[in-house]
């Protein structure tokens, strides 16, 4: 998995009108593998897609458009609310690193008294508005990085598909146990990815999901959802 996270200059702010056409243009609303009646604005090919990002912000080495896919971690996370509604209903819902919004939304669908999404991508702002639309549901949204404050404030985190890289990494975890410590459930999904801690997570459940060979090595990964030891 490539990320390519160095833009070599400041990347120029694109309004949202724009960033909407822009998603409009690249991606098709269509289903999630796996995931009951979700549609997302998903992406067929990521390289044209990167390029339009990185034209659009007046930059090379922006990160990937992360928020035109459904990651591995998120679809695990997806199907595992699904099988648990009781997790998320009822529940304020805080989705960290959210990408296209999928499982913001797929909480409230199941019943979360409200679903917010967190994440650093001006894109994902409006990737996440367009697919909460597309949805038929309301989600809220802050776009800054919130690693260095407080936890939210919120009944469950999820946080899907975070463990890709080393100095993400590093700050996330101790925050997802600042939050768990706080009383908050904690719900991480990832297949395997370099960063995922060795310790310290309970496995609540496997999946085998359906993700594209745009992003990975093979269409068919299997992706784990976990909460934090001691304090399952
Ligand atoms: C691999 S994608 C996962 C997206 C989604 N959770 C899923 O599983 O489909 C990782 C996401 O983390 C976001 N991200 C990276 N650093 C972040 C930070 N400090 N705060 C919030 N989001 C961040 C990226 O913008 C990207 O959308």
């Amino acid at each position: 998995m490539t990320t390519r996270a160095r833009a070599d200059k400041t990347p120029r702010r694109v309004p949202l009108s724009h960033r909407r056409a822009l998603i409009a243009r690249h991606t098709r609303l269509r289903p999630v593998a796996g995931v009951t009646a979700v549609r997302l604005h998903l992406a067929d090919e990521l390289a044209p897609l990167w390029r339009a990002t990185e034209s659009a912000l007046g930059v090379t080495g922006a990160p990937i458009p992360f928020w035109a896919f459904a990651w591995a971690g998120g679809l695990a996370i997806a199907r595992y609310l699904e099988e648990n509604p009781d997790e998320v209903r009822g529940k304020q819902v805080v989705d960290f690193a959210t990408g296209s919004g999928l499982c913001a939304i797929v909480a409230i669908r199941l019943g979360a008294a409200r679903s917010s999404a967190i994440d650093i991508d001006p894109f994902a702002e409006a990737a996440v508005a367009l697919n909460a639309r597309a949805n038929g549901v309301k989600v809220g949204f802050v776009g800054r990085d919130m690693l260095d404050d407080d936890p939210p404030d919120a009944d469950v985190l999820l946080a899907g598909d975070t463990w890709y890289e080393g100095p993400l990494a590093e700050r996330v975890l101790p925050w997802l146990r600042r939050a768990a410590a706080g009383g908050t459930r904690v719900l991480v999904g990832d297949p395997g990815r370099r960063y995922l801690p060795a310790n310290g997570f309970i496995v609540l459940a496997t999946y085998d999901v359906h993700t594209t060979t745009e992003l990975e090595d093979r269409e068919v990964l299997p992706a784990r959802v976990f909460t934090l030891a001691g304090l399952a």
